[in-house]
């Protein structure tokens, strides 16, 4: 098999006209069992005309100039490879941010958008100047739409990958929050001291014998660190449970993204650390994919007060 799995490249002859290529894609990509044929198809070929997807509309009959076809050639194998459309164009949009992507980053997630959703309620009585500390950063999506709601608060985003934090700077700087942003590398907080009034993590959670079965947009171009989570799935929520108490204040909370089964092994793994579930958030889908933690809850459902 070669790298589109067999399946053709149309060719887009001379002359080939916008709504011609846009119906030849959509059925190249149907028949490679792409579902989401007809977007990917209208997405890719405005981008490779360097328009709007609505300018599509306008001029249906204007024919394909040869750089234009040659682009569209060769973002067709890439998406006929199985490449994320995030991917061939380079960004995603996340909490209405724009975020470039490298190989080293995922690509952020719409379910995502719920670990926001749930942290920003649990900070909603947030007054003045506080610390974000987002573990596992990669694009920095999660901490930059933080920052980009609460105008106070600092962050700093962790990863283990130099490249990855790379490109979460420059998303703090294209996004215009780079001078409440910082980026370090760590194995998860170990390099950190410090107080942080909200600490937020979607650490890798798939489990390792399962990732091959993923998507192939996902077990072929996201990467192996971002997804693996060990044999049993909690590797990273172990790791970073165990370094919480040190660096959450004693009003802090926690706000995990989760997999689809996991919300009570996570949960118990927090109790093994002196914290316990205060909300959950679901995803589109209806999944639990938030989780928010607190040392207060669990001294309150031990009937002590916070001190
Ligand atoms: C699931 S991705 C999340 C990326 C981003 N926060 C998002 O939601 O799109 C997990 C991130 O954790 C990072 N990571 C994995 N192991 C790590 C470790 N031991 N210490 C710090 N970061 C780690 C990966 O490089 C990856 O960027």
């Amino acid at each position: 098999m070669d790298a589109t799995d067999g399946f053709p490249v149309p060719a887009f002859a001379a002359g080939t006209t916008r709504a011609q290529a846009q119906a030849e894609l959509r059925r190249a990509f149907a028949a490679a069992g792409i579902d989401s044929a007809a977007l990917d198809a209208r997405l890719l070929l405005a981008a490779a005309l360097g328009i709007g997807p609505t300018s599509l509309f306008a001029h249906p009959d204007a024919p394909l100039d040869r750089a234009g076809a040659a682009r569209l050639r060769e973002y067709a194998a890439r998406r006929l490879a199985r490449e994320p459309i995030a991917r061939i164009l380079g960004e995603a949009e996340f909490w209405g941010l724009r975020f470039r992507l490298s190989p080293e980053t995922l690509a952020p997630r719409p379910d995502t958008e719920a670990v926001v959703e749930a942290a920003l309620a649990a900070i909603a009585p947030w007054r003045g100047p506080q610390l974000i500390l987002d573990l596992g950063t990669g694009s920095g999506c999660i901490l930059l739409a933080l920052l980009s709601e609460t105008k106070e608060a600092f962050g700093i985003g962790v990863d283990r990958s130099p490249a990855a934090l790379a490109t979460a700077r420059a998303n703090a700087q294209a996004n215009g929050l780079a001078d409440r942003a910082a980026f370090v590398a760590s194995d998860w907080a170990s390099a950190l001291t410090g107080h942080f009034a909200l600490i937020v993590s979607n650490p890798p959670y798939i489990r390792a014998e399962e990732i091959d079965a993923l998507d192939p947009e996902v077990s072929r171009f996201d990467p192996l660190a971002a997804l693996d989570g060990g044999p049993g799935g909690l590797d990273c929520y172990r790791a970073i449970l165990s370094d919480a108490g040190r660096l959450l204040t004693p009003a802090g909370h926690i706000v995990f993204e989760l997999g689809h089964d996991q919300t009570e092994p996570v949960a118990d793994l927090a109790a093994e650390h002196g914290f316990a579930v205060e909300t959950t958030r679901r995803d589109l889908g209806g999944h639990t994919r938030a989780m928010v933690l607190s040392r207060e809850r669990a001294l309150v459902s031990r009937g002590s007060s916070p001190t």
